[in-house]
């Protein structure tokens, strides 16, 4: 290391500091409690945060590099928690299908919709994968995303699911962003084991020995929605994972109310993911719980469905993040800051409690609270820079990009 990389640095006269210091999980009215430092300072030391403050306070570092933020808002790195970030192709074939009113689950009964995504990411090679995903991270960061959730589930064949999870530990390995890996080869049931849901569940089961023994993921996620896997599927099946020292999420009622909240807060799961459907009693037992609810509400709007109740979720205490739910097929877009706007927007978030959701809920729920989505001393230097000289402008001037700059530990990379 040069001696000027050795130097600390320090970023000072920033109009508003949000540091979202405190507790690693927000539930409920403790996610809108958040105050910015004003003329606030960043002080950087070897990646990780030094210090932080207000007023003139770094002035004592005097060999530092010091850069000047003067009129920005600097908040936390965004964490997507919530992606399927690996996949092959697109699905643009299917977006007259459901104008003309065909439903999502329609299209996947058909063949199509995440088996269509299934018969081309079998087909292509690692390289086409790793490339295809390098972008989409690219394009995540230039819109302030620093760390990303990313589920397989695209293969539902040993072969394949290995595939996009060596895919996320190779870019995982590389950076600058940091990836969690979740296993979700029960994504929906492959055609050939139609006729034969025992054995796809028995090729699940040995998936999860190999992927443990190979450490290619943290989290084990399952789909549990009418007509892909029942409660009693995903409660044996998680149940094992569990077993076998995964951390568990699930996609729950998502379109119908089938109680996979429910399992969620029972197998003390990280997080309930989608809730779209979700009865007013499964999220109350969710509120009791530390389960986090993951909001998509990109999904929400591109299948023109109602977005997730997050203010009674918030109000009855629930802790709540929001992602992208990057995928081909319900959300093509990797604009978190977009799914951040319609939280306020559309959702009655206030912007405080969208802020969080991004940060703190989100690093939790990604298993990355210790050292990310909050910008206290001893974590990680992960922040972003906005073009913005509050926090409402960010969400008053919606659907374009707000970030101006990037840091990964310490490091400009946008
Ligand atoms: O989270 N709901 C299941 N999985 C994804 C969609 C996957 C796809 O359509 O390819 C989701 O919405
Ligand atoms: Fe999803």
């Amino acid at each position: 290391m040069s001696p000027a990389e050795n130097k600390l640095s320090v970023y000072h006269n920033i109009n508003l500091l949000y540091i979202l210091e405190g507790s690693p999980l927000r539930k409920g009215s403790t996610m809108t409690d958040v105050k910015p430092l004003q003329n606030g300072y960043i002080v950087v030391e070897a990646g990780k945060i030094k210090e932080v403050g207000s007023g003139n306070g770094y002035l004592k570092y005097q060999d530092a590099n010091f850069y000047s933020l003067a009129g920005k808002t600097v908040v936390p790195g965004f964490i997507d928690s919530h992606t399927h970030l690996v996949f092959a192709g697109s699905r643009e074939n299917e977006m007259r299908r459901k104008l003309q009113g065909e439903s999502y689950l329609e299209i996947l009964k058909s063949g199509g919709g995440i088996l269509s995504t299934v018969r081309k990411t079998r087909e292509a090679s690692f390289d086409t994968l790793y490339k295809e995903a390098r972008t989409t991270l690219e394009r995540m960061l230039s819109f302030g995303v620093t760390s990303v959730e990313a589920k397989s589930g695209y293969g539902l064949d040993l072969e394949t699911e290995l595939k996009q999870l060596e895919v996320v530990a190779k870019l995982k390995a590389e950076g600058p962003q940091t990836l969690v890996s979740t296993f979700m080869g029960a994504h929906a049931l492959p055609g050939e084991y139609h006729d034969n849901r025992q054995a796809y569940f028995a090729l699940l089961e040995k998936a999860l020995y190999e992927i443990k023994k190979r450490n290619l993921a943290s989290f084990v996620d399952i789909f549990c929605e009418e007509g892909v896997f029942s409660v009693s599927e995903s409660r044996e099946f998680l149940g094992l994972a569990k077993e076998l020292g995964f951390k568990l999420k699930i996609h729950a009622d998502e379109m119908s109310a089938l109680g996979g909240a429910a399992l969620a807060t029972e197998l003390k799961a990280v997080s309930a993911e989608h809730l779209l459907a979700s009865s007013d009693e499964d999220l109350q037992k969710l509120a009791s719980s530390d389960t986090i609810a993951v909001l998509l509400p990109l999904t929400s709007f591109y299948l023109n469905k109602p977005f997730a109740k997050a203010r009674a979720m918030i109000d009855y205490g629930c802790a709540v993040a929001l992602a992208s739910d990057y995928n081909p097929g319900s959300s093509p877009s990797e604009n978190l800051q977009l799914a951040m706007q319609f939280a306020v927007l559309k959702m009655k978030m206030t912007p405080e409690e969208a802020l969080t959701a991004v940060t703190v809920n989100a690093a939790k729920a990604s298993g990355l609270e210790a050292t990310k989505g909050r910008l206290m001393p001893g974590m990680d230097a992960d922040f972003v820079v906005l073009a913005a000289p509050n926090l409402d402008y960010f969400f008053y001037r919606f659907g374009i990009n707000l970030v101006e700059e990037v840091y990964i530990k310490g490091k400009k990379v946008k």
